[in-house]
C-alpha cells in the first residue's frame, strides 16, 4: 500500500512547477524547494518533523514525488554537532544519507543543507537571471539594500555547500524581517510560513529586480553598436552556420565527440552586436550551474559578419588552439594534486557575430541546455552592466566548482552511453519501411537522427513516432523534406542536419523505389527515374555529406542500402538491378577514396522485406503474390520458403546489419557489402 503524498509534499511539488515552468525565475535543472511538516513515524506511531527537498538533478517545472529526498529533520539539523567546519564540509553530504526517512525519492544534494537548517517551513532557491544580475553586480551589497531595503540580505559569495546553509540560517534568525537573501555570484534563496508566502516572496526578488533594472539600467549596457557586427539576414544567418558548423564541431569534439545546438536568437544576436561582448565573454559566466555547462568561458570568434566563409573557418581554427592553451593554464593554475583530472579543453560555447552561437554536450539535450544557461548567462551580465558592472566570482573558484570532488563523482555516476552516443545520422528514404526501422535502431542505440523523405508530413511523423517511442522529443530524431534527386535540395537536407544536431557521422543512402520491368517495357522516363533517384541520388547525398565529414575530421560512415539484386540476375528488373549494382560500386569506390578522411564506406544488400515495404505496398507485392499464387499477407512467408534459412527478412533485421557496419565493433571494415536475404546462394559475394 502506497501511503498518500503529504499536504506539505503537495503543496511543495506543486509550487515547484509553477515556479519552474517560467524561465524568469530559474534555469533549466536549476534551483531546488522544499518544505517541512510533520508525518506519523510508521515504526513509532509518534508524530515525526520531516524535510521534503529537491534531490540532486531534475528540473522543477517537471518535479514529483520521485524527485523529492525525505529527511528527517531532527537528525539533519543534528548534524551540525558533529559538523567539522569548512574545510571539511564536503563529508556532510554522505551524512545526508543517513538523516533519510523511509527508502526510494531522490538523493539529498549538496543543497540540502540550506533547506534544512533555516527555520522556515518552506524554501525557495533558484537561479533567476535578474536575481543573479545583482548578485554578480560589482556592487551587489549596495544594490541589494537599495532594491529590496531590510526584506533581503546579501550573502557574500560561498561555495554551496554546508556552511553556505549555516550561513542562511543565521542570517535569518538576525533579520526576522527578512523574506530571503541575494547569493553573491550565484542566486537567490526565500522563505516563508507557508508554500504559498514561500513562492510570493520568491516571485516578489525576482519581479522587483527585473523592475529595477528595467528602470534603472543604463541605455546600452553592452556598449554602443560595433560596425559590421550587426545581425545577418536570417537566411543568410543559416547558411553561413550551415557553412561552419562542421568545422566549429570538430574544434569543440577535440578531446571526445559533441553533439552540437545552435541558436540565432535575439539575445545572442544583440550581444554580438555591441562593442562589450568580448570584454564580456572572456570575464565568463558566473552562476555554478551555468559555468558547469558552458565552460568557464566561451571561444568568441573575433570577425565582423561579413568575414567570408575561408576567412572565419581559418581564424576559428587559430582561436581553437589558444583557446584549448588557455583552458589548459586555467587548469595548470589552480589544479592541487589530488583535484581530478583535465575533463577536455575544448569550448561548449562558440560565438560568431552576426551569425549565432553553436554549443555542444555529450548529447542534444546537454547541448541544447548549455546554449539556454549562455542565454541566461548574458541576461546575466546585460542586468549587471546596465545597473554596475559585471564582477562573476574568481576563477579559482570556478575551478573548485568544476572540478569538485563530488561533481567527480556526479560524473562518475552517470550511465555509460549508448554505442552510438554523439553520433549525429541522416537516413534518406526514412519515412517508412527499411529506412524507417534503421533511424529507429540508430536513435534506439543512442545516435541523433534525421528522417529524410520526399513529403515532409511523413518524415515528421516517423520522426515523431520514433521519439514518442524512445522518449526525447526532437532531442532524438527531426524529420525533413528532401528528393535526393535534386541536388539543391540534397544541400538543403544536410544543411537542416547540421543545423538540428551540429553536424554529420553516419549516413544511410536508404532512398529508393522499384518498377520491376521487362526491357521492352522500360521506358527512357523509368530508366532516369531509377537512377535518378537511387545512382545520382546516393552520389549528391554522399558528396554533400562527405564535404561535411572532410571539414569535422571525425571519420564517419556511409552506408547503401542496396540489394540482392546488385548481383543477382534476373528478368524484369533491368533499370532497378542496374541502378543497385552502380550503388554497390559506389561503395567500393568511395571507400577507397574516403578512407584516408577516416570515412568508412559499406552497403547492405536486402532481399524480400514485405512486412513495411511501401515497395511491395504499392501494387507491386499483389502482382507479384498473383503470380505466385499467394494472398499478398502471405508473400512474405512464400519468400521465406525460397531462401536457405527459411526465415522471413524485416526492416529491423536490416536495421541491425546498418547499426552493426556503423558501430562500436567494426571499426576495421570498409567496402564490404553485408547480405541481409536469410541466404541467396545465387546471391553470395564472390
Ligand atoms: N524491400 C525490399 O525487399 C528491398 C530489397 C532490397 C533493397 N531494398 C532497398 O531498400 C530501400 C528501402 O526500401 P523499402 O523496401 O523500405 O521501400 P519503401 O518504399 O518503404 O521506402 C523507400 C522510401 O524512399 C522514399 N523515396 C523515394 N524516392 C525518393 C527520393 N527521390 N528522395 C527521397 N526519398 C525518396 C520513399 O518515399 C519511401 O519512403 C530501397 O533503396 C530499396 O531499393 C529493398
Ligand atoms: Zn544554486
Amino acid at each position: 500500500m502506497s501511503s498518500p503524498v503529504s499536504s506539505a509534499a503537495a503543496d511543495l511539488i506543486a509550487r515547484s512547477n509553477r515556479l519552474g515552468a517560467d524561465p524568469k525565475n530559474t534555469n533549466y535543472a536549476g534551483g531546488n524547494t522544499s518544505a517541512k511538516g510533520t508525518e506519523t513515524d510508521p515504526v513509532t506511531g509518534e508524530p515525526v518533523e520531516l524535510l521534503w527537498v529537491k534531490g540532486s538533478g531534475g528540473d522543477l517545472g517537471t518535479l514529483s514525488e520521485k524527485g523529492l529526498a525525505v529527511l528527517r529533520l531532527d537528525r539533519m539539523r543534528a548534524l551540525v554537532d558533529v559538523y567539522p567546519g569548512v574545510d571539511r564540509e564536503d563529508e556532510m553530504v554522505a551524512a545526508f544519507d543517513y538523516c533519510l526517512h523511509g527508502k526510494g525519492g531522490a538523493a539529498p544534494s549538496i543543497d540540502t543543507a540550506m533547506h534544512g537548517l533555516v527555520d522556515a517551513a518552506h524554501v525557495d532557491h533558484l537561479h533567476p537571471d535578474s536575481g543573479i544580475a545583482i548578485a554578480t553586480a560589482a556592487d551587489g551589497e549596495a544594490l541589494t539594500k537599495e532594491i529590496f531595503g531590510e526584506q533581503v540580505v546579501w550573502v557574500p559569495w560561498r561555495r554551496p555547500g554546508f556552511q553556505l546553509g549555516l550561513d542562511i540560517a543565521e542570517i535569518k534568525r538576525q533579520n526576522p524581517q527578512a523574506v530571503g537573501c541575494i547569493l553573491g555570484g550565484h542566486g537567490i534563496t526565500a522563505w516563508g510560513d507557508t508554500s504559498a508566502e514561500s513562492e510570493r516572496n520568491s516571485l516578489w526578488m525576482i519581479d522587483t529586480a527585473a523592475a529595477y533594472i528595467a528602470e534603472h539600467s543604463k541605455a546600452k549596457p553592452f556598449g554602443p553598436s560595433l560596425d559590421g557586427y550587426a545581425a545577418l539576414p536570417a537566411d543568410e544567418r543559416r547558411a553561413k552556420a550551415a557553412a561552419l558548423a562542421a568545422t566549429v564541431r570538430g574544434i569543440a569534439s577535440q578531446d571526445r565527440p559533441m553533439v552540437g545546438h545552435f541558436t540565432d536568437s535575439e539575445v545572442v544576436l544583440d550581444f554580438l552586436a555591441h562593442a562589450e561582448h568580448p570584454r564580456l565573454a572572456e570575464l565568463g559566466t558566473s552562476c555554478p550551474d551555468h559555468f558547469l555547462r558552458t565552460k568557464v568561458k566561451p571561444l568568441v570568434l573575433d570577425l565582423p559578419a561579413s568575414a567570408s566563409i575561408e576567412e572565419s573557418i581559418a581564424r576559428l581554427e587559430e582561436l581553437a588552439v589558444s583557446y584549448r592553451e588557455d583552458y589548459q593554464g586555467y587548469y595548470d593554475r589552480n589544479a592541487t594534486p589530488d583535484s581530478p583530472a583535465i575533463r577536455g579543453a575544448d569550448p561548449l560555447i562558440v560565438l560568431v557575430p552576426g551569425v549565432g552561437m553553436f554549443s555542444y554536450g555529450k548529447d542534444k539535450q546537454t547541448a541544447r541546455v548549455a546554449g539556454e544557461f549562455y542565454v541566461n548567462a548574458i541576461n546575466v551580465m546585460r542586468g549587471a552592466e546596465g545597473l554596475s558592472s559585471y564582477a562573476p566570482i574568481d576563477e579559482a573558484e570556478k575551478f573548485r566548482i568544476e572540478y569538485w570532488a563530488l561533481e567527480e563523482a556526479k560524473l562518475q555516476r552517470m550511465p555509460k552511453p549508448k554505442p552510438l552516443a554523439t553520433r549525429i545520422a541522416l537516413v534518406t528514404g526514412a519515412a517508412g519501411g527499411i529506412g524507417k526501422a534503421t533511424a529507429k535502431k540508430l536513435a534506439a542505440e543512442g545516435a541523433c537522427v534525421v528522417i529524410a523523405d520526399l513529403d515532409l508530413e511523413r518524415a515528421e511523423a516517423a520522426a515523431a513516432a520514433i521519439s514518442d517511442e524512445l522518449g526525447g522529443g526532437t532531442d532524438v530524431a527531426v524529420g525533413v523534406a528532401a528528393d535526393v534527386s535534386d541536388e539543391a535540395a540534397v544541400k538543403a537536407m544536410v544543411d537542416a542536419t547540421v543545423l538540428a544536431f551540429g553536424g554529420l557521422d553516419l549516413v544511410v543512402n536508404n532512398a529508393g523505389l522499384s518498377l520491376s520491368k521487362s526491357l521492352l517495357e522500360t521506358t527512357e522516363a523509368d530508366w532516369d527515374l531509377q537512377h535518378d533517384v537511387m545512382a545520382k541520388g546516393s552520389f549528391l547525398v554522399s558528396k554533400a555529406a562527405a564535404k561535411v565529414l572532410i571539414e569535422q575530421g571525425m571519420g564517419g560512415d556511409i552506408v547503401y542500402i542496396s540489394s540482392k539484386n546488385s548481383l543477382f540476375a534476373g528478368p524484369n528488373n533491368i533499370a532497378y538491378s542496374a541502378t543497385k549494382a552502380d550503388q554497390a560500386h559506389q561503395v567500393r569506390l568511395l571507400a577507397a577514396e574516403l578512407g584516408e578522411h577516416g570515412v568508412k564506406v559499406n552497403g547492405v544488400n536486402p532481399d524480400g522485406v514485405v512486412q513495411g515495404s511501401g515497395i511491395f505496398a504499392g501494387g507491386w507485392g499483389a502482382q507479384r503474390a498473383a503470380v505466385y499464387g499467394v494472398e499478398e499477407k502471405d508473400l512474405g512467408k512464400f519468400y521465406a520458403q525460397r531462401t536457405i534459412l527459411k526465415r522471413e527478412v524485416l526492416p529491423e533485421h536490416v536495421a541491425n546489419a546498418v547499426f552493426v557496419l556503423c558501430g562500436p565493433e567494426m571499426t576495421h571494415t570498409t567496402g564490404l557489402h553485408v547480405p541481409v536475404d536469410a541466404g541467396v546462394a545465387a546471391a553470395f559475394l564472390r
